[in-house]
């Protein structure tokens, strides 16, 4: 490269940068304002940047008045007509950003985004990324529903099983204060009998509130599980042996669980209450403890008859019962009767990372728990 050829180029570099400086300070005053506005003034700083390069070099080289004329028309024109191609441009991107502007405020009103398409990567980008966010909350709203409609559900049954016992109890009472009760003492029992229930209910709706909560703090250890259950069969057996149902079961030796002691133990009273309540004098109920494909399996079988396909759909759900009238037996010791019991130990077991299923098996059902082993 000749000494006048380095000569130009630095002559035209520092004449281009000196109006890139200037251009692009104007241009930083003006980053606030409409994007057409800021894409016009970057083509206008680059075609300034252009012809002070050019004006600098032709001044240097002593171009005749003529062509210095010349080169200023060509530097003018061209930089009118890249003006105009950079609004256009700038009118384009000001479009598609105002009509996201217009999908996002449909999406603040209507809680539905509808994504457009033919926009610059960047803008599509943010568009498909609402659109996905609009998804997740109409996932979110549907869940959010359904849970409200279970808590409605769950109040009424709740102050219907709590007005009928609540009736009987203002009547036994009553007719106590008058003197009019012919056996006091059965009139105690029941009232005694009621009470308990009614803690039992307040008591199961409270650990309901804490699942739901994700609030069971429980607290994990390693347990035998044959000693777990084997306590929570010589509890139930009193029961089962008053209905005539014979109570049995083996578990693994030495199978572990890592598990909270009371919240497992609770799992399984209930899954044993459910079974011997629905089982008819002289029928079986039996639990079997093992190590199954996926970790500890524990099975609850049953003769109930077998359940329906809704029974079965539905069994897990809060306050869900099979019989349509909802009449706790008198003094049941079965639990509230609210229809709480299998809610409960779902959200146990699925607090444990497990699952419990159930099915229908000759002449009964049986009730499926799977807890990880973390052996
Ligand atoms: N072992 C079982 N055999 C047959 N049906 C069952 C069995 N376990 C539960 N069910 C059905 O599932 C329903 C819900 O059971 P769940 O334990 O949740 O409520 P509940 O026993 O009626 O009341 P709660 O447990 O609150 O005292 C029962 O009403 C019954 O219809
Ligand atoms: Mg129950």
């Amino acid at each position: 490269m000749t000494h006048d050829e380095v000569q130009i180029i630095l002559i035209a570099a520092s004449w281009a940068a000196g109006a890139c400086i200037v251009g692009l300070a104007a241009v930083w005053g003006l980053r606030r304002r409409r994007l057409v506005w800021l894409i016009g003034s970057v083509a206008v700083v680059a075609v300034g940047a252009v012809a002070a390069g050019v004006v600098g070099t032709a001044r240097a080289m002593f171009l005749s008045h003529h062509d210095f004329e010349v080169t200023l028309w060509v530097l003018a024109v061209a930089g009118v007509v890249a003006a105009a191609g950079a609004t256009v441009v700038g009118t384009a991107l000001a479009r598609w950003s105002q009509s996201l502007q217009a999908e996002a405020r449909r999406f603040g009103e209507s809680g539905t985004f509808v994504s457009g398409t033919g926009a610059p990567v960047e803008l599509q980008q943010l568009s498909d990324e609402l659109a996905r966010t609009s998804a997740r909350l109409a996932e979110s709203r549907d869940r959010e529903a359904r849970l409200e409609g279970s808590r409605r559900e769950l109040v009424s049954w709740v102050s219907h099983d709590l007005r009928s016992p609540l009736a009987g109890m203002r009547a036994m009472t009553e007719a106590l204060e008058d003197g009019l009760a012919e056996d006091p003492q059965r009139y105690h029992r029941q009232i005694r009998s009621e009470v308990d229930r009614m803690v039992r209910m307040v008591d199961d709706l409270f650990e309901l509130s804490r699942i739901h909560a994700g609030n069971l703090g429980l607290s994990l250890e390693p347990l035998m599980l044959g000693d777990l259950v084997s306590e929570a069969i010589a509890s139930a057996d009193p029961v089962a042996r008053a209905r005539g149902v014979r109570l049995g079961g083996a578990v693994d030796a030495g199978l572990q669980v890592v598990a909270d002691p009371a919240e497992l133990s609770r799992v399984v009273a209930n899954l044993l209450m459910n079974a011997i309540r629905h089982t008819p004098a002289d029928g079986v109920v039996e639990v079997i403890g093992r190590t199954g494909a996926s970790g500890v399996e524990l099975t609850i079988t049953d003769g109930c008859g077998g359940l329906s396909e809704e029974d079965m759909e539905r069994a897990f759900d809060v306050a869900w019962q099979g019989s349509a009238a909802r009449t706790p037996e008198p003094g049941s010791v079965f639990g509230s009767g609210a229809g709480l019991g299998l809610a409960i130990v779902k959200g146990i077991v699925e607090a444990h990372s497990g699952s419990v299923s159930v099915n229908n098996e000759d002449p009964g059902c049986r009730f499926l728990v799977q807890l990880p082993s973390f052996a």
